[in-house]
């Protein structure tokens, strides 16, 4: 089950996989307020129709963990880092949860980050332009997840310390203006 509530801010370079739960929970409509789009699909049938509704026609699968880098720790780590770095992407990140879990971090309009807990049958979808940030659970360290977009997947991560704005930035911090 899906679990999304404010993150406590008490992460440093090496506990940020653990839950960081604040005890304040978000509410779905919160996240529709930024443009987070969370369902809970169940089956293939439910998944392809919500595809062919937002007209992702592309589509493939990721895994992460440990594993998937043949256990080369510094590989797997410095993916963990990229990963957990505040970015933003020009199109939509949609992962829809096959197997295991991770934590999904958006900045509200207030500039806070909301924890989106994700495991089998979660979708997600992130709008253009949100910064977000990625990490696996403590617990399970694994992932697996369905990639889903609109043409070709365009995977540039801007990082918000790199100070670009791009147009879908832009015209995406124009719709959270309070
Ligand atoms: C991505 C996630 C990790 O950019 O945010 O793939
Ligand atoms: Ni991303």
């Amino acid at each position: 089950m899906v679990e999304v509530y404010y993150h406590d801010n008490n992460d440093t370079v090496d506990n940020f996989t653990e839950p960081h739960n604040s005890g304040k929970p978000v509410s779905f409509e919160e996240l529709a307020l930024i443009g987070v789009i969370y369902k809970k699909i169940t089956t293939q049938e439910d998944l392809d129709a919500l595809a062919t509704q937002r007209e992702y026609k592309n589509r493939d699968i990721v895994n992460l963990n440990l594993a998937a880098f043949n256990n080369d720790l510094d590989a797997y780590n410095a993916k963990m880092q990229q990963f957990y770095k505040e970015h933003y992407h020009d199109d939509e990140e949609i992962r829809y949860i096959i197997d295991g879990e991770g934590y999904f971090d958006v900045r509200n309009k207030g500039d806070e980050w909301i924890r989106a807990k994700l495991e089998k049958h979660d979708l997600l979808i992130l709008p253009a332009g949100i910064y977000h940030r990625f990490t696996l659970t403590d617990g399970l360290k694994y992932v697996k997840a369905v990639r889903l977009f609109k043409d070709e997947p365009k995977w540039e991560a801007i990082n918000r310390d790199s100070g670009k704005e791009s147009e879908a930035r832009i015209s995406y911090a124009k719709t959270i203006l309070v």
